[in-house]
């Protein structure tokens, strides 16, 4: 894993710039720092302190890196392998695995707009998003965000599903460990996320990006747009090229972006929509984008929302008299529908596209 230098992005951001960052809808300043998040040692047995650090990572921004999170030097270097494989194809062998109306499968370059008020295009990056695999002899296979995926011919790529597979697997492993920290830190039972009504069946995402190109927050081209994730808790693997920002106040009159740099062997974590709605707006779902420099960049998100019809409400250890529910509850389903639809391209409009 290369680490990137951060003065090369530094340069590109540059008071040159600042005039034309003006013309933007959001002002934001033109001095980037790195940020200095929390790393939460998942091998460590005391987990009420490391509840309370969690705690105040959420409180603060809401992401955080996790070291000793079991998921090898291997299983990762596979992913990445095979995900650089899967971009290398011909355009024409990955739009055989085109998304599907489940939300699986290829989305090509431009397919995501996540902040259509300050981009001029769609995001600078192409993906494949792997949910968790719901057989068609399962009463449930039917429901949005379940159902089998598709894969790119076996011929094509050898050991690629078996490969995306693995790393599904040990990522939710390492969100229900999460999910686990969480609980302790809302004063809630440890297994109070981590249960068959809410993570039995998670709408679980892995998702492979690949980036090219260089950003232009001035002229609205980005990577991917500022946006904050849907859903509980998002594992974020890169391969070390920097290109992370977040925005810990995204009602400032000048937003400041800060750099979250890579750190060998850590995941990034951040929490997501869902868990600021059910933590009544305690713990932050921060805005995030993704700033290219020129260099290839690939990155490994993995997204995990609860199961299908699990409802999200005010958890009962965040409201009082003085601090009634601010969100109404909602179905995870209803919600990622929601969300899905307000940021990508149609599944029909593809067709028209290509
Ligand atoms: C996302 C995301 C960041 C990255 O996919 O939601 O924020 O580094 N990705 O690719
Ligand atoms: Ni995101």
């Amino acid at each position: 894993m290369k680490q990137s230098n951060v003065n090369d992005i530094l340069v590109n951001n540059s008071n040159k710039e600042m005039s034309d960052m003006q013309t933007k809808n959001q002002v934001e300043d033109p001095i980037i720092q790195e940020s200095l998040l929390t790393c939460i040692d998942l091998a460590n047995t005391d987990l009420h302190q490391s509840a309370l650090l969690l705690k105040k990572a959420c409180l603060d921004s809401g992401f955080f890196y996790v070291i000793n999170h079991g998921i090898s030097k291997d299983v990762m270097d596979n992913a990445f392998e095979q995900s650089k494989k899967f971009f290398a194809l011909p355009l024409e062998e990955k739009m055989k695995v085109l998304k599907n109306e489940k939300h699986r499968g290829y989305t090509p370059l431009y397919d995501q707009i996540p902040d259509p008020e300050n981009q001029v295009q769609g995001d600078h990056k192409e993906g494949y998003y792997i949910g968790s695999e719901v057989p068609r002899d399962d009463p449930q296979w039917d429901r949005p965000f379940y159902g089998p995926n598709p894969w790119p011919n076996p011929d094509v790529l050898p050991g690629w599903r078996e490969t995306m597979e693995k790393y599904h697997q040990e990522a939710l492993r390492v969100c229900k460990a999460i999910a686990k920290l969480l609980a302790l830190s809302l004063d809630l039972d440890a297994d109070y996320f981590d249960s068959p009504e809410m993570l039995g069946k998670p709408i679980s995402t892995l998702r492979l990006l690949h980036y090219e190109g260089k950003s232009d927050p001035s002229k609205g081209i980005y990577g991917t747009g500022a946006h904050s994730d849907y859903g509980m808790i998002t594992l974020l693997a890169t391969d070390g090229v920097m290109g992370l920002q977040i925005c810990k106040d995204r009602n400032a009159k000048v937003q400041k972006w800060e750099y979250v740099p890579s750190i060998e062997g850590a995941i990034v974590v951040n929490i997501g929509d869902m868990m600021e709605r059910w933590s009544n707006g305690i713990f932050r779902s921060t805005l995030h984008r993704v700033i290219l420099n020129g260099q290839t960049r690939y990155s490994i998100p993995f997204f995990v929302e609860p199961n299908h019809d699990c409802i999200i409400e005010c958890l009962p250890t965040c409201q009082s008299d003085n601090n009634l529910p601010k969100y109404p509850p909602i179905k995870c389903s209803a919600y990622l529908t929601q969300r899905y639809e307000e940021s990508h391209l149609k599944f029909s409009s593809y067709k028209k596209q290509t």
